[in-house]
C-alpha cells in the first residue's frame, strides 16, 4: 500500500493531555475532555495524562499520585473509552522526556521566555522560586504531541501558543536533519474554548484560581453547584444577552448552550423580561443535570480502583509501541545511541 493511500483512508491521529494538578472544573471538560469524548469515533486518539508538566509546580508524591489516578477515573468517568482510545500517564513512556531533551537543541531561549502561560505563572514571583522545568513546559508538551505524529490537538484557547510553538520546534527539526515530525494543527472549538472565571469574566476559569467560588469543579454536588451559579458576577442591566460588553452573561449563556445544546440565540429568547435570577436557576439545574451522571459513574470507578489501572497500564504498553517507533528514527536523524543494539 502507498504512503498517500494508506494517508487518505486511515482516521486522523489525535494526541492530548491534561496536567493532574488539583480540581478539574467545568473549563477543562466543555473546553476539552468533552470534545476528546466527542470526536472519539472519528480519530486515532491517544490521550495522556501529564503527570510530568504537573513536577514543573511544587507538588508532593501523595498528592500527584492522587491526583494522577482521580483524573484517570474522571476521563474514564466522562466517557473516554479505553478501548478505543489510548489512556495513559505520561511517565509511563520515558520517551516523552527523552524527546524533551532532543528538542530542546531546537527550541530557543527567546521563543521560551515569550510563552504567556509561563509569564502568567511567574508573575509577581522572584526568579529563586520558578523552577527551570516551568520555563521548559512547552518543549515537553511538543515533544509528547510530536512522538505520536499527532495531525490534531484538541485544546482550549490558552493551548494554542504552545502548539505554534510544537510546530516551529518540528519545522526546525525538520529542516536541520530531515522530514520527521508531521507538524500538527490545534483544534480549537469555536465555542467552549475559554470559560470564563464566574467572578471574574475577563480572567479564565482556572484549576489554580485561590477562590473556591471562580470554578465548577467537576465533583462539585448539586447544592455547591446551584450555589455557585447563583452567586456568580453578571454585568450592569437586566437582559439576558451575549454581547462583547457583557462578557459575564456572554460566558453563562455560552455554558447553558453547551450543556443544553439549545442555540445561544433561543435561550436569550427564552429569557426576555425574565431577568437573572430565574435565568440563573435554570442554569444551575443544566449543569447539575449534566454532571450528575457523570459524578455516579466516577464514584463507581473509586470504589473500583483497579479498572483504572488495567485501562493506564494497557494504554502505556499501546503507546510505548509508538513511542518507542519513532524515537528510533528520531535517534538515527540525529546521530545518537550509536552503542545501542
Ligand atoms: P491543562 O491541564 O491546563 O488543561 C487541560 C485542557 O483544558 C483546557 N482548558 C480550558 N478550556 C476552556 N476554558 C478554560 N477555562 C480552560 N482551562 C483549561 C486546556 O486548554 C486544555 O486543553 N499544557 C496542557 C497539557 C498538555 C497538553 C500536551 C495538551 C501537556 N501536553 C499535549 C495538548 C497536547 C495543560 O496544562 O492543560
Amino acid at each position: 500500500m502507498s504512503v498517500s493511500t494508506s494517508v487518505a483512508h486511515r482516521p486522523k491521529r489525535v494526541f492530548s493531555g491534561i496536567q493532574p494538578s488539583g480540581n478539574f472544573h467545568l473549563g477543562n471538560y466543555l473546553g476539552a475532555i468533552r470534545n476528546w469524548v466527542n470526536q472519539q469515533g472519528q480519530f486515532d486518539n491517544v490521550f495522556c495524562i501529564v503527570d510530568l508538566h504537573a513536577l514543573s509546580l511544587p507538588t508532593t508524591r501523595e498528592t500527584l499520585r492522587a491526583n494522577t489516578l482521580h483524573l484517570a477515573n474522571v476521563l474514564l468517568a466522562a466517557g473516554i473509552d479505553p478501548d478505543a482510545s489510548i489512556l495513559f500517564v505520561q511517565s509511563d513512556v520515558r520517551e516523552h522526556t527523552e524527546l524533551c531533551w532532543l528538542l530542546n537543541s531546537v527550541t530557543q531561549y527567546g521563543e521560551l521566555r515569550r510563552m504567556t502561560q509561563f509569564k502568567d505563572k511567574t508573575s509577581g514571583k522572584n526568579d529563586e522560586q520558578v523552577s527551570a522545568a516551568l520555563f521548559d513546559y512547552p518543549v515537553l508538551q511538543a515533544a509528547d504531541i510530536l512522538l505520536y505524529d499527532t495531525e490534531l490537538v484538541p485544546v482550549g484557547e490558552d493551548q494554542k501558543q504552545h502548539i505554534e510553538l510544537t510546530r516551529d520546534a518540528a519545522a526546525r527539526f525538520n529542516a536541520r536533519y530531515g522530514e520527521t515530525f508531521v507538524l500538527p494543527e490545534p483544534d480549537i472549538k469555536a465555542e467552549g474554548a475559554r470559560i470564563m472565571s464566574l467572578e471574574d469574566p475577563t480572567k479564565k476559569m482556572s484549576k489554580s484560581d485561590a477562590s473556591p467560588n471562580a470554578a465548577i469543579a467537576l465533583a462539585d454536588s448539586p447544592d455547591v453547584i446551584r450555589k455557585k451559579i447563583r452567586r456568580a458576577v453578571t454585568d450592569s442591566g437586566s437582559a439576558v444577552v451575549a454581547a462583547p460588553d457583557k462578557p459575564a452573561l456572554t460566558n453563562l449563556l455560552t455554558i447553558y448552550s453547551l450543556l443544553s445544546g439549545e442555540p445561544v440565540a433561543a435561550i436569550e429568547q427564552r429569557y426576555i423580561g425574565k431577568g437573572y435570577g430565574a435565568f440563573k436557576s435554570d442554569l444551575g439545574e443544566i449543569v447539575v443535570e449534566a454532571l450528575t451522571p457523570m459524578q455516579e459513574r466516577l464514584r463507581e470507578l473509586e470504589a473500583n480502583p483497579e479498572l483504572s489501572q488495567i485501562a493506564l497500564a494497557a494504554g502505556a504498553a499501546r503507546a510505548r509501541e509508538r513511542a518507542a517507533a519513532k524515537m528510533t528514527v528520531v535517534r538515527d536523524r540525529m546521530g545518537i545511541g550509536i552503542g545501542r543494539s
